[in-house]
């Protein structure tokens, strides 16, 4: 009898504990935080999260200007849980519905039908969520965007499944008799589980696929504005290069006359590494200072590698000790970058030992893992994280510090990092890693538009000439031009075959800066991505086969995933499309959204929503721009530090419509452009006359005389 008592008791306090947990399924309330954004708390969210992490702040201002909105889907659709100590959530899909994004993907752009576990790690070759940039943020093409803002292992299956409750589940087909059976139904949810016991999330509205990416990107800050040297031509060289090595190399490159702005050091630079000491080694940089100053006055900025593991044979180990993960990676001390005194007596050495002597950037190397050398998830740090939540945010944190140390010398710098996450726009910063399927990286490019991260697709060794000049033409209509030769020791005329070639297209990504600049300012300022998927182009969703658009409830999801998938053209800013070529290819499909297109090169008329097929040859990147297209080009110059006053235009006006371009200017190196010092000038062309507009002309301005060449024949 007493042990039946004390069994009820038990029983009845385990019960209420589990009701105290656990919830039944709710509708979250939502919370208007900017016009088109709301946010929900299920639960106890943890306290770290990504966009704290990342320490967003929005630019509210410029998301009042975006308007207001209405929620964009049926609140009473979307569905929170705790259970189990886990958090699940249900989001409503349509039919004909898609969705994009989750991060830096390599091998899929549509993510319905897909099912991802969103981990910070190095790229394995398959999408299935452990990618650099697993970014936990949806867009769909009904025009909205979701964000799980956790900093977890988030699991998440984009329109897989059917719930027995479902209103628009499809009929069950029999599979003996019908063809049209498929083990993976259509399905009306996108379900995510997180584990923890909360979580806030937000959602965007948008018009469009491209403004729900602009008020998600707008939200975190904006999108980066790099330095103008930042877009010039970059080289890494070889690990152990000495000092009159990479000073050779950069004679190598005026005598060759190719492009070149900066140079990056490879692990070498560190008198140990991996892990790093941060310290030059005397032997291969006696002089650091006077090195860097010989490379300036050459018109060349130094970007520095590293990982951020502190070796024990440097002098920052005893230090940093109290403020580092409970594991090493290769015997080094992980620094917690949450703890203000470990931030502080890393940014003194790095202060002291390389920007004081004039180092521009960083390359931030192996913040995304393998399991193998990082720490595991039972690890844990000072500032009381646990190995999973530094994982997902380690990119995100180095991201952070860094730019703030250059901030704080109100100058700009660009470099290279191998992770970060939701919330990282405005970081100076682009992800590459050591894959290195052509056709993947672009997928990747195009990828990295909806989720406020840059990619290149960096140029190292190559199989033939002809796959080095495909690669060469696609990174240089990237964000960072860049031949990455740690090692291999390639050169921009490793392939004499095609050095021509290679050294036209660099010129050519010169000449387009004004156009990329301004590119790039519409991304600080409103949030457009400068590299962007298709989809968000105007006219592209009814571009081909319009009865191929519209998706039915009939089809598996792995079917609509696939369909009208543009993996392999992009778009680079308001007027050019890109159609890459790849290794043994010199012809290829393009689709064209509607509206008039033409060809870069030529000018001539090539279609309207349509297909076309083109035959392109070796020598040039397939290049089209819209109807009213307005591209302003400089002269050729070798290096950014050319750009300067008086530098001439030719606008290149295509097609024959009306059109404008918002060209843009300020200092090119320092952040005063946010205090607005900037000047903005409207091209416009009207019937066969161009004219330029001010809009804001008080800032610094290095443009002279314009000409305008009218490049498509008009009637
Ligand atoms: C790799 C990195 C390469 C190169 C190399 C140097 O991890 O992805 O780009 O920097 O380290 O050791």
């Amino acid at each position: 009898m007493k042990q039946f008592f004390y069994f009820a008791v038990a029983f009845i306090f385990l019960a209420c504990q589990h009701q105290n947990q656990d919830q039944a399924t709710v509708s979250p309330s939502w919370e208007l935080e900017h016009a088109g954004i709301w946010k929900t708390e299920i639960g106890n969210p943890a306290k770290i999260n990504l966009l704290n992490a990342a320490s967003v702040q929005p630019q509210a201002g410029k998301l009042k200007k975006l308007g207001k909105s209405d929620f964009p889907l049926d609140k009473s659709k979307i569905k929170a849980e705790l259970r189990n100590g886990k958090t699940y959530l249900q989001f409503p899909l349509e039919k004909g519905e898609q969705i994009f994004g989750l991060g830096l993907n390599f091998q899929n752009i549509h993510q319905r039908g897909r099912i991802y576990r969103l981990h910070v790690d190095h790229f394995g070759g398959r999408d299935n969520g452990r990618t650099h940039a697993p970014v936990p943020f949806y867009v769909s093409s009904k025009g909205y965007g979701v964000l799980i803002n956790a900093a977890k292992y988030i699991d998440i299956y984009v329109g897989t499944g059917l719930r027995k409750d479902s209103e628009t589940p499809a009929d069950p087909k029999d599979r003996n008799t019908d063809k049209s059976w498929t083990a993976a139904p259509y399905s009306d949810i996108a379900e995510v589980v997180i584990p923890g016991n909360g979580v806030e999330i937000l959602i965007f509205a948008g018009k469009n696929v491209q403004q729900v990416v602009q008020r998600y990107n707008l939200y975190c800050g904006g999108g980066y504005l790099p330095p103008k040297w930042g877009l010039g031509f970059w080289q890494r060289t070889p690990t152990l290069y000495s000092d009159s090595e990479v000073k050779q190399e950069v004679e190598e490159f005026a005598e060759h006359n190719f492009p070149l702005d900066v140079i990056g050091l490879e692990p070498g630079w560190h008198s140990k590494s991996y892990p790093c000491t941060f310290e030059w080694d005397q032997g291969r940089y006696p002089d650091p200072g006077s090195f860097i100053a010989t490379l300036q006055e050459a018109g060349v900025k130094v970007n520095l590698w590293l990982n951020p593991y502190v070796s024990p044979e440097g002098s920052l180990y005893e230090k940093i000790e109290p403020y580092t993960g409970t594991h090493t990676v290769w015997n080094g001390l992980v620094p917690d970058f949450l703890t203000g005194e470990g931030t502080e007596i890393m940014s003194t050495h790095f202060r002291k030992e390389l920007l004081d002597k004039g180092v521009s950037g960083f390359k931030i190397d192996e913040v995304d893992g393998y399991d193998q050398w990082v720490w595991p998830d039972n690890a844990t740090f000072p500032s009381g994280l646990d190995g999973e939540t530094m994982r997902q945010i380690y990119g995100l944190l180095v991201q952070k510090w860094s730019d703030d140390l250059y901030k704080k010398r109100n100058e700009r710098t660009y470099g290279l990092v191998r992770a970060s996450n939701a919330g990282a726009s405005s970081f100076p910063y682009v992800i590459y890693n050591d894959y290195y399927r052509h056709e993947d990286f672009i997928t990747a490019l195009i990828n990295s538009s909806f989720s406020g991260v840059l990619w290149t697709p960096e140029v190292r060794k190559s199989g033939s000439p002809e796959e080095w000049l495909r690669r060469m033409q696609t990174v240089c209509f990237s964000p960072m031009a860049m031949i990455n030769a740690w090692a291999d020791g390639t050169k921009p005329w490793s392939f004499p075959e095609v050095y021509e070639q290679c050294q036209d297209v660099a010129f050519l990504r010169m000449r387009l800066l004004p156009y990329i600049y301004s590119t790039f300012a519409k991304y600080y300022f409103e949030g457009i991505p400068p590299f962007r998927a298709m989809v968000m182009e105007e006219g592209f969703q009814n571009a081909g086969d319009e009865s191929e658009a519209v998706l039915s409830s009939d089809e598996n999801p792995y079917a609509i995933a696939v369909k009208n998938e543009i993996k392999d053209q992009y778009m680079m800013g308001e007027h050019i499309l890109v159609a890459p070529l790849f290794r043994w290819k010199t012809e290829r499909d393009v689709v064209l959204p509607k509206g008039n297109w033409y060809d870069f090169h030529t000018g001539a008329y090539v279609g309207n929503g349509e297909v076309i097929h083109i035959e392109a040859g070796l020598d040039k990147i397939p290049l089209f721009v819209k109807d009213g297209g307005i591209v302003p080009l400089m002269p050729a110059v070798r290096q950014t530090k050319e750009w300067k006053e008086n530098t001439p235009l030719e606008v290149r006006v295509y097609g024959v419509k009306d059109g404008v371009f918002e060209l843009y200017d300020d200092d090119g190196t320092s952040y005063n452009y946010r205090q607005g010092e900037y000047s903005l000038k409207v091209l416009k062309s009207a019937s066969k006359e161009g004219n330029v507009e001010n809009l804001k002309s008080d800032g610094p301005w290095t443009y002279g005389d314009i000409s305008w060449k009218f490049m498509t024949q008009r009637p």
